[in-house]
This record gives C-alpha cells, sequence and structure tokens, in this order.
C-alpha cells in the first residue's frame, strides 16, 4: 500500500476540540505547552529529556507535518474549540501496514489534565482508524506506573492484553513493565 493514497482527514473535530497535525507556525504554542507540563512529561516521555527550544521545536513540527502530509505518521495536536488553546498532542503512529495495527500516544498540558480532553481523542483517532485506515488493531502502551494513562485506554475501551515486564528504560533509568492494551476491529 503506497501511504500517499491514503484517505486520512487533515482535521478531525470532536465536541470540544479540532484535531489536526502540527504545523511550523505552531511551534510557539507547543513550545509553551512542553514548558507548563514539563514535570509530568519528563516523568513518562523519553524524548522529555529536557526542554526544547524553540527552534528544536520548530523542526519538530516541520518535519511531523510533512509525515503527516505524506500520511506515513499521523502526529496530532489538540486544540480546544472554546479557546483555540493548545490542550496536548497524540499521535496514531502506524506499525504495520499489512495489518494494519496502529498505536496512540499522548500527553496533555498540565492545565488541562482531568477534563477528558485525551480520552475525548482517543475515541475518535480510534474511530478515525478503523473507518479511514481499515484499522485491525491499535495498541496503547504504557508504563505498568503511569496510572493515569492505563486509565484514558480503559476509558476509551481498550483491554489489556499484556503486562511486558522489564521491557523498557522509563526515563528516570529503571526497568519498567509495560502494560499493553489492545482494541480490534469489530470489539
Ligand atoms: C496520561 C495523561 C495524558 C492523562 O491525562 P488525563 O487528563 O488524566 O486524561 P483525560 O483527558 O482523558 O481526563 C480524564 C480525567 O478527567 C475526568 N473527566 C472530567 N471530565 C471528563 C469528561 N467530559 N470526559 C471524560 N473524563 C472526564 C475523568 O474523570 C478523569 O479523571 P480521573 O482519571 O481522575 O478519573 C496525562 O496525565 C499526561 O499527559 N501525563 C504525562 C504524559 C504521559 O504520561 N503520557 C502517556 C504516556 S504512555
Amino acid at each position: 500500500m503506497t501511504s500517499s493514497l491514503i484517505p486520512f482527514p487533515d482535521t478531525i473535530t470532536t465536541p470540544r476540540l479540532v484535531l489536526r497535525a502540527p504545523r511550523a507556525q505552531d511551534a510557539k504554542a507547543i513550545n509553551d505547552a512542553i514548558r507548563e507540563s514539563f514535570a509530568s512529561l519528563h516523568q513518562w516521555m523519553l524524548w522529555a529529556r529536557e526542554i526544547p527550544t524553540l527552534h528544536e521545536t520548530e523542526e519538530f513540527a516541520r518535519e511531523n507535518a510533512s509525515r503527516y502530509r505524506r500520511r506515513e505518521d499521523f502526529p496530532i495536536l489538540l486544540w480546544e474549540r472554546e479557546t483555540d488553546l493548545l490542550v496536548g498532542a497524540s499521535g496514531l503512529h502506524p506499525r504495520d501496514w499489512s495489518v494494519p495495527s496502529f498505536e496512540i500516544g499522548y500527553w496533555v498540558r498540565s492545565s488541562r489534565e482531568g477534563q477528558g480532553f485525551v480520552t475525548e481523542t482517543v475515541e475518535a483517532l480510534t474511530r478515525a482508524a478503523f473507518e479511514h485506515l481499515h484499522a485491525e488493531r491499535i495498541v496503547i502502551r504504557c508504563d505498568a506506573r503511569n496510572v493515569r494513562s492505563a486509565r484514558v485506554a480503559e476509558r476509551a475501551g481498550y483491554t489489556l492484553e499484556a503486562t511486558l515486564r522489564r521491557d523498557a528504560r522509563a526515563p528516570d533509568g529503571h526497568l519498567r513493565d509495560t502494560l499493553q492494551f489492545v482494541r480490534l476491529a469489530g470489539e
């Protein structure tokens, strides 16, 4: 399958959010959200070792815009419809087009945690993956200690299928167990 031919929408609208690919001009908003949320991101996300410079965030946004345009990957920003605030980021990441299977990741800015925005996003991306990409399998993986993340997967209807013991190094250097949640087409 040639990924550039895949008809995945540019924008997905949910009751409270607009979900769309990053653009270079979003860099300031993304960088501000990362700064606000750094303590939490640093705890759980390997990429958040240091606060990125604005230039690095611009590069990230440009690169991800281009990957989305080519339908190689579906990095997503969450924008609050009521305020236009950047609420967080997510992504629907192709893992095996021959299945097809995907993985969803996410983070939310600290001031918008605990309001259901991430669950709303995961539900919408899950629907879009089944509808537009004919996904057979979507996984969400998180550190077994990341209770908030596991709760998102459960709320969005994912089922715990495995605990992968000593699966990876957490950002703090400790070996982590990984919870693997899954949703299958038709479930
Ligand atoms: C993991 C993370 C994304 C979870 O964020 P979250 O805000 O708890 O998730 P949601 O946006 O789905 O919000 C759910 C919470 O809002 C509450 N809520 C309020 N209004 C809601 C609504 N309309 N719909 C659903 N939930 C709502 C829920 O009860 C829930 O609270 P609870 O967990 O205390 O029961 C966030 O903690 C984070 O960004 N952590 C750092 C990065 C990270 O760990 N990413 C995941 C790596 S695997």
